[in-house]
Parts: C-alpha cells; structure tokens; sequence
C-alpha cells in the first residue's frame, strides 16, 4: 500500500498482507492484516515508528524512497519480529539511524536480531523526544502483549501509536476504522491480550489522561474516535461476564450432540445465552473471541481411547492458557467402555478460577435419566447466574 499521510509531517507508510491466513503458525486471520509503519517529520529529525513483518521489507523501504526522507531514529515500540523484522534492513540503508527503545526490548532484540550496542537509545518510562516542533513521549506499558511493549505518543497532533495495543487482524485499504471493526478487534484482544488482562487494565488507566486525537496500532486500522476502542477494552479487561454459556464440543456418534442440543434448549428456555461450538467446524479463534464474555463454559466431548477428543483437549488446553474471566466450567459427554476424560480435563484447567457445575458423563446414548440430569445441570447453571447478578 502507498504512504498515506495522517497529518502534516505524520506518514502512514506500512504494508497490507491481503493473503495471510495465519499468524505465528497459531492464529487464523480471516481477513488477513497489516503491519503499520508511521513516518514523523520534525524541523530537525525524522523518526520512523516500528517497521513491518521480513516478508514485506521491500515494500516498506519503496515506501521510504519515494517519500523521500532520511531516518534519524527508529523508535521500536516492540521487538517482536513481524515489527522488527526489518530493523537490520533499515540500518543498512539508513546508516546514521539510532534505534530508540526501552531496556527490556532492547534486551530481546540484541537476541533476536544483528543490531549492534552502539545504535541503541534507552528511553525510560515518561522520557521525550525532540524532532524540532514535534516531541515524542514514550510510555512504558509491559504485557501489552510481551514484557517489552510500550506505546509512543506525539504531542502537539496527539497521535497514539499503540503498536499492537487495540490493534486487529484486518487488511483494509481504509486507513480509519469503521465501527464494523469492533469482533476483529475483540477477536485479537481475545488470541493475544487477554492472559494479560489485569496488567492491561492498569496500562489503560496510564493512558487515560492523554488527550488523544487518533490512535495508530501497528495492525489493522487507525481509530479517529479512540474512545470506540479505548472504552471496549475497558469493558473486555473488566471482571464483568455476561449471561452467557459457550459449548465447545466433538460429538463422534451422536450422543454427545444429542446432550449439547438438548442442554442448549433447557438453558435458552431459562432465559441464558448459549453459543455451541462444534470444533470440527470452529476455528480456535472464534473459540477464544466467544471466551471474552462468557460466565460459564461447559466441555462437551465423547471419549476417545481413554480420554477426550483430541481436538476437546486443544480447546480446553487454549481456554486455559487464555484465562478468561469464566466462573463456572462443567464437563459432559459419554463413553463405550471406559475411560478418564473427566479427570483429564478437569487436570487442564488449572490455570481457571472457576467453580466447577456438576459434571454428566453417561454411557452411550442419553437417556430418560440423563436428559433429567441435563434439565438439572441448566437449573444450576441458571441459579449461579442469578446469584452472580447477571441474569436480571
Ligand atoms: Fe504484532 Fe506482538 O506483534
């Protein structure tokens, strides 16, 4: 994509990646990303902010040429490599460039990468940058989503550039978002920024004082009206949940199914939302997005040799690794002849501070008996909505 100006002297000058589908060989990205890059014009210096994933460096460095300008600093607000991939192209050409960045980021990327000592400048927390009539101020914001992330902010155009903070997967050739962003902003909150809620909320409350016209992630698009974003990750890092139970499950045979969709019936019929997921056909990115809100989840799987579907296990092992605000996780399914799933999956979600609802494993099909205990299971459910306050 052509360099685009955001205000005068302020550059846009990123890439699009129209055709990736997936991101650390983890994510699925339907709508593909980009990974933006910001030009800053002082009377003086020019600074450079993040550069791009190593797959597009000749784009990023045509978008420097025919801009035209020399690069004084390269402020790296995060060293992970699909922003500072391109790092060692740029000091290549641009020779008397100066990495600015703080000292945790500095560490990994001397690891990561060939960048000498000599061409890093450590800011602290609160430090400036004159560029002559433009001034930087970096602020350190840790685990948003790495130990190293910080945000840089240019006073006097009040611009945020938030490198991955309220970012999204989403290849547009819109500079500015609309409000039909808001699921694939929410969805990438919920793959990479949710284990790091409480630490996000705190970074929120930093930013709160700045007065901020646009806010410049490093992935997706720009936002003019940052409140949009700002106030959705305050409602996604609060302890809020709603009323709402997520079923992620395998049926192999049918009777799993047959538990799923009759529990799906008698909770809708007590008034709670219920989003069944059949993983054969979800992918583990609508997974984690549906794990934002949601009070309750309730594992539904059939059992394999001994234990659960494998593709149960992944789900159960992500919500766990993504700790969600859940506050009650159930497990049900059934078996031929046997076996531990229970006690192996209620082993994978240690990392959960959750109640456990009473579980339902049967064998075989469902039964009379089992389809009470189901109806049995939603009243419990039901009943510790209410208690919780979320069932009005
Ligand atoms: Fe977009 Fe954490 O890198």
């Amino acid at each position: 994509m052509i360099y685009r100006m955001l205000k005068e002297d302020v550059y846009s000058v990123g890439v699009i990646d129209w055709d990736r589908r997936i991101f650390d060989e983890l994510i699925q990205i339907p709508n593909g990303t980009s990974y933006n890059s910001y030009i800053i014009k002082g009377n003086n210096k020019t600074a450079l902010i993040d550069t791009v994933d190593p797959t597009k460096t000749d784009e990023l460095l045509d978008n420097l040429k025919k801009l035209n300008v020399d690069i004084d600093y390269l402020v790296v607000n995060h060293a992970e490599q699909d922003h500072s991939g391109t790092i060692p192209d740029i000091l290549k050409i641009y020779k008397n460039a100066i990495v600015v960045t703080n000292s945790k980021c500095k560490e990994l990327l001397s690891e990561f990468l060939p960048i000498p000592d000599e061409k890093f400048k450590i800011v602290s927390d609160g430090e400036t940058l004159d560029l002559g009539g433009k001034e930087l101020e970096f602020i350190i914001t840790p685990w948003v989503h790495w130990p190293d992330t910080m945000v840089t902010y240019l006073h006097d155009v009040k611009i945020l550039f938030s490198c991955d903070f309220f970012g999204s997967h989403r290849a547009s050739s819109d500079l500015f978002a609309c409000e039909d962003i808001y699921m694939a902003a929410k969805r990438y909150y919920a793959e990479i920024m949710m284990p790091f809620r409480a630490i996000i909320r705190k970074n929120l409350e930093k930013l709160k004082n700045l007065e901020i016209d646009i806010i410049a992630p490093s992935h997706g698009p720009l936002y003019k009206n940052p409140a949009f974003i700002m106030d959705a990750y305050k409602d996604w890092t609060s302890d809020n949940t709603k009323n709402e139970v997520i079923i992620p499950y395998i049926s192999m045979h049918g009777s799993t199914q047959r538990m799923v969709d009759y529990l799906v019936n008698s909770l809708v019929e007590r008034g709670v939302s219920v989003k069944p997921m059949n993983l054969t056909y979800t992918d583990m990115g609508e997974v984690a997005l549906n794990l934002v809100d949601a009070t309750t989840m309730v594992i539904a799987s059939p059992t394999v040799l001994t234990g659960p579907h494998p593709s149960v296990v992944y789900a159960t092992y992500l919500a766990n690794a993504l700790r969600p605000k859940l506050k009650l996780v159930s497990v049900m399914g059934s078996y031929g002849w046997g076996g531990r799933m229970l006690d192996q999956i209620r082993g994978m979600i240690d990392s959960l501070n959750v109640e456990i609802i009473t579980p339902l494993i049967i064998k075989g099909f469902p039964k009379e008996e089992d389809y009470k205990k189901l109806d049995e299971m939603a009243d419990e459910i039901t009943s510790k909505h209410k208690i919780l306050g979320i069932i009005k």
